[in-house]
C-alpha cells in the first residue's frame, strides 16, 4: 500500500460518470493531466446547497476548455445536472451546505507524446468539500501577503491544473507565514500587479475600487464582474486599470478576492502596515460595504 501524508476522506465524488468515495478514486498513469498537466478545472461556491455565479463559472470554463482543444463533455443543463447531484451527495454525506465544488477535465489517457492527440475521451471528475468561508479573524484583523516576481506563464487567462507555477508563487508567502503572494511583472512601464497566487487583487485609491483587468496575464476571475456589480449598488467607483507597484505602497486599501476567499483585506504587505492614519494595518470602510455586499449576493445569485 502506497504511503500517504494525509488520510484521504471518503466523501462523494465524481469520476468519468461514476460515483464512488474519494479515497477510491483512481486514474490511469497514462492520464494527459498525471504526465502534463493536460487539463482545466473551476472551483464553484456553494452556498445553503446552492450553486453559485454558475453561469459565470461555465463560460469561464468554456473559455479554457477552447483554448486548449479540449472538447465540452457536458453542456451548461448536463453540468448543473452532475454538480447538483455532487452538491446533494455531499450534502448528505457532511451535513454541510455550504461547500466549494471542483471539477476538473483533463484531455484523457494516450500515450505519453507531447502533441495533442484527438479523438481521446476526456477524463471528468469533480469533488466537493465542505467550505469554511473566511473566518471572524481574518475579516477584524485581514491577512499579510507578500509581493515577488510573477514567474509564471503567459496563458494565465485558462483555469489550467498545470499549476506548478501557482504553487510555488504561493510556497513563498507560506515561507513568510503570510496568506497569500501578490504578483508583479514587467510590462514595459515599470512593475504592476498581474493577480495573487490564487486570487484577484485589488487597490482602494482616491475612495476608487481599482482592479486588474483580465489578460493573458491575470484569469478573469468570477469575482471580478461581481464585485463590479457591487460597486455599482454601493455606489462605490471602480476601475480596471493596470496597478502600479508603487501604488500599493499608497494604496488606502488592498483586497484579494476568489472562489475560497470571497474578498478579503490585506492589511500587510511585505510587513508593512496597508493603508494611512488609523486604518493603517485594518481593514477599511471599502472592504466592510463590499463584504456586506458579497453576504447578500450569495442569497440572491445562488441557484
Ligand atoms: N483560484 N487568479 C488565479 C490564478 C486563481 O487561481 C483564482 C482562483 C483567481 C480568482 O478567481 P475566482 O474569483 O474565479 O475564484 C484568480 C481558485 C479558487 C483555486 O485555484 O482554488
Amino acid at each position: 500500500m502506497p504511503m500517504t501524508a494525509h488520510a484521504l476522506p471518503d466523501a462523494p465524488c465524481h469520476l468519468d460518470g461514476r460515483w464512488l468515495p474519494l479515497n477510491q478514486a483512481q486514474v490511469s498513469v497514462l492520464d494527459r493531466g498525471f504526465l502534463f498537466g493536460d487539463g482545466v478545472y473551476e472551483v464553484i461556491p456553494v452556498y445553503g446547497g446552492r450553486l453559485f455565479r454558475f453561469d459565470e463559472h461555465m463560460a469561464r470554463l468554456a473559455h479554457s476548455l477552447d483554448a486548449v482543444r479540449i472538447p465540452n463533455p457536458h453542456s451548461r443543463d448536463g453540468w448543473l445536472a452532475l454538480l447538483r447531484e455532487l452538491v446533494a451527495r455531499e450534502l448528505a454525506h457532511s451535513g454541510q451546505g455550504d461547500q466549494l465544488a471542483y471539477l476538473q477535465i483533463t484531455r484523457g489517457v494516450a500515450p505519453r507524446s507531447h502533441p495533442m492527440p484527438t479523438g481521446l475521451t476526456p477524463t471528468v471528475f469533480a469533488m466537493s468539500q465542505p467550505h469554511q468561508p473566511p473566518g471572524a479573524d481574518q475579516r477584524r484583523e485581514g491577512i499579510a501577503c507578500v509581493s515577488a516576481r510573477d514567474f509564471r506563464w503567459e496563458r494565465g487567462d485558462i483555469k489550467t491544473t498545470s499549476l506548478l507555477g501557482g504553487v510555488m508563487a504561493r510556497q513563498i508567502a507560506a515561507d513568510h507565514g503570510a496568506a497569500e503572494t501578490i504578483l508583479l511583472r514587467d510590462s514595459g512601464h515599470g512593475l504592476t500587479v498581474t493577480e495573487g497566487s490564487s486570487s484577484n487583487v485589488w487597490a482602494v485609491l482616491d475612495g476608487a475600487l481599482i482592479g486588474v483587468p483580465p489578460s493573458h496575464h491575470t484569469l478573469a476571475g468570477i469575482r471580478i464582474e461581481l464585485l463590479r456589480e457591487l460597486c455599482e449598488e454601493e455606489g462605490i467607483a471602480c476601475h480596471l486599470r493596470p496597478i502600479a507597484e508603487s501604488e500599493l505602497t499608497i494604496a488606502d486599501e488592498i483586497l484579494i478576492s476568489s472562489a475560497g476567499r470571497e474578498i478579503l483585506p490585506v492589511t500587510r504587505l511585505d510587513g508593512e502596515p496597508v493603508g494611512h492614519g488609523a486604518l493603517r494595518g485594518k481593514p477599511g470602510p471599502v472592504y466592510a460595504r463590499l463584504h456586506a455586499a458579497y453576504e447578500r449576493a450569495k442569497l440572491e445569485q445562488s441557484i
